[in-house]
């Protein structure tokens, strides 16, 4: 382990829920930040059940998770992150939303607290230009579910030192992950290719050319994906898709970023995908049934 012991994390969503199950059960200390108590017990029910699956299966001893929960805290408090040593942030893909957040602990935190961003978009830049530590903020962007997906992207903005850069390397190591260097351009390495692919599989659907669970099966018995991409898209959430696109759009002004009407409908519907129970398939149901989008 590097000389990081205590560990925050802001957002207790898919993304921070598992960056912090995660780091609890490599040994750090951790204390994650979300906006109510009913949204942590999600979290902590979910981590539970994940380290529960680990445990059946062997991959786990019970007694390493029970000590990993006994190393995972949360609270409502932002201030109360003031004295870990690397702050890992997963809130909704918002810059005012995550710069309001880095300022308020740029003010408290002491100077060598690392800030790192697990944004799946946004530019690594304008969140460090936000804070008094630019060469301590770096991007660690993991992938969903965290307990299971390898790769952690390490991005270095223009700013970031290679002291900071080397140190979030080492701490992504430390929880078990497969780190990658990338560059601070919006999307990185891995969502500038998997989002055009994601948007275009929302636009076969618009265009008729298949059902949407014959576009799933064409690609994971054509391709040999894991899922197919709209059932990709139920598991990402329609909502930070949506995000994502515009954000990507934004910057690239390439058609191919540009988020398609019918996501932004099922977004407005609250059609988010798997965390509202339904996007393009019904989680209500066992297995999940295709949703009639009236198309
Ligand atoms: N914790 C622990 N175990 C878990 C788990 C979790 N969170 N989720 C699933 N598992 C277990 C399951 O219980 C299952 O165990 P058994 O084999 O004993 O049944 C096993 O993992 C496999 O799960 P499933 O059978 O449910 O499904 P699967 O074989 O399809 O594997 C998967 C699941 C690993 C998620 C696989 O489907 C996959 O790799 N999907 C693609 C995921 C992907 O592309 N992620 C990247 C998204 S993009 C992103 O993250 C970046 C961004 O910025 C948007
Ligand atoms: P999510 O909607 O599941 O969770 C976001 C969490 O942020 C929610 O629990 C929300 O309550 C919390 N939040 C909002 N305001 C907050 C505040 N002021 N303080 C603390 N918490 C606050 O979203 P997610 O999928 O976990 O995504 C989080 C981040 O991770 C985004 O930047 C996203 O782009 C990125 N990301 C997402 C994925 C994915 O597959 N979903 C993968 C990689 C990266």
């Amino acid at each position: 382990m590097s000389d990081i012991k205590r560990v925050g994390v802001l957002g207790s969503g898919l993304m921070g829920s598992g960056i912090a199950q995660v780091a609890a059960t490599a040994g750090y200390d951790t204390l994650v930040r979300d906006v109510s108590q009913q949204i942590w017990d999600k979290a902590r029910g979910g981590i539970e059940k994940s380290l529960a699956k680990f445990v059946e299966k062997g991959k786990l001893p019970a007694a390493d998770r029970d000590a990993g929960l006994k190393r995972l805290r949360f609270t409502t408090t932002t201030a109360d992150l003031k004295g870990c040593d690397i702050v890992l942030e997963a809130v909704t893909e918002d810059l005012e939303l995550k710069n309001a957040l880095w300022k308020e602990l740029d003010g408290l935190c002491p100077p060598a607290t690392i800030f790192a961003s697990n944004t799946s978009s946004l530019t690594i830049a304008a969140m460090a230009a936000a804070t008094r530590r630019a060469d301590r903020f770096v991007g660690l962007h993991f992938f969903n579910p965290v307990p299971l997906m390898p790769l952690v992207e390490v991005v270095r903005t223009v700013t970031t030192s290679a002291d900071t850069f080397q140190r979030a390397f080492a701490f992504a190591k430390s929880l078990g992950k497969e780190p990658v260097a990338a560059k601070d351009n919006s999307g990185f390495i891995v969502n500038l290719l998997l989002v055009p692919y994601l948007l275009d599989a929302i636009r076969a659907v618009e265009r008729g050319v298949g059902s949407v669970p014959d576009i799933d099966k064409a690609m994971q018995l054509g391709c040999g994906y894991p899922m197919g991409p709209l059932t990709l898209l139920d598991f990402v959430g329609l909502d930070t898709t949506y995000k994502i696109a515009e954000i990507m759009f934004t910057e690239y002004r390439e058609q191919r970023y540009a988020p398609p009407p019918l996501l932004k409908r099922m977004v407005l519907a609250g059609m988010n995908g798997r965390k509202t129970g339904k996007g393009f398939y019904d989680y209500a149901v066992d297995p999940p049934r295709v949703v009639d989008l009236g198309l």
